[in-house]
């Protein structure tokens, strides 16, 4: 395991930052994680494949995901902009953490923006230099944080392998004005959009060159949100559905 704590300041940073210690212990971080996991699982090749895969993934926060996937694959790149993420993540990784045992997951608190930037060139197996193209780029819950999604897209294109790479992104869907309650109003620092749209995405990622592009319904979170915006009483509220769109796309 390699770690780089040379962190960029990013959108959101600050609220991340303060959240990190506390986000596994919100259900439906959990329970979306393992939804959008069997979303990716039912999507990828098999394991006789999927084990060859170099994965980096996008904003990983604390590695729910990461560490879910990182025993299918053969390494996982697991990057984030808040350092504070990427702290919890590590922790886990280190002697005497609850993932001590994984070896192929290597957390790096950065804001990506250039594919060929040299912080994502190191083999998280072996921590040497490598070409560093990918298998598959993942983000979960990440792009309604992201202020440019075609410049997000641009940079994730440019990290996977020419003919074969693929992206595959889950985040919850703008299905109309009540989508806004998926967030408190206490926490709307960092949140760029309320859900993503199924033709905005088709259309971005087709923008940016990808082929195969396929928009659609994955899984549906059920999730308590405030009676009222503003109450805070986000742990006794009602249930609400959000529908999460999965995004794939495939690099020419
Ligand atoms: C809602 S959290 C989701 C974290 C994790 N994927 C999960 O589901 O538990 C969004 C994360 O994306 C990160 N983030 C937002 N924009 C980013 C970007 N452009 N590059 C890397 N990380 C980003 C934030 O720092 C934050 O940790």
């Amino acid at each position: 395991m390699a770690s780089t704590t040379d962190a960029t300041p990013g959108i959101g940073n600050a609220r991340f930052n303060t959240d990190a210690a506390n986000w596994d212990s919100n259900p439906s971080i959990q329970l979306a994680t393992s939804l959008a996991f069997q979303s990716y699982l039912s999507r990828l090749p098999p394991p006789s494949e999927l084990s060859s895969f170099n994965v980096l993934e996008i904003g990983c926060g604390t590695g729910l995901l990461s560490l879910m996937l990182a025993p299918h694959v053969r390494s996982l790149t697991a990057v984030d902009a808040a350092e504070g993420m990427i702290e919890v993540l590590s922790s886990k990784l280190a002697p005497g953490g609850a993932h001590e045992k994984v070896k192929n997951v290597r957390p790096v608190a950065y804001l990506l923006e250039d594919p060929e930037d040299p912080v994502i060139k190191i083999d998280p197996v072996t921590g040497q230099q490598w070409e560093g193209k990918f298998d598959l780029v993942i983000s979960h819950l990440v792009l309604h944080h992201v202020a440019d999604l075609p410049s997000l897209f641009r940079t994730i294109y440019g990290t996977l392998k020419p003919g074969t790479g693929r992206v595959i992104t889950t985040d919850f869907e703008n299905f109309g004005p009540e989508a806004r309650r998926f967030h408190p109003e206490a926490k709307m620092e960092g949140v760029e959009r309320h859900g993503i749209v199924q033709k905005e995405m088709e259309e971005i990622l087709r923008g940016v060159g990808f082929e195969d592009v396929k928009v659609e319904r994955g899984f549906v979170l059920q999730k308590r949100v405030e009676s009222e915006p503003g109450k805070g009483d986000m742990e006794s509220g009602p249930v609400m559905e959000f529908p999460f769109l999965v995004c794939e796309g495939r690099r020419v």
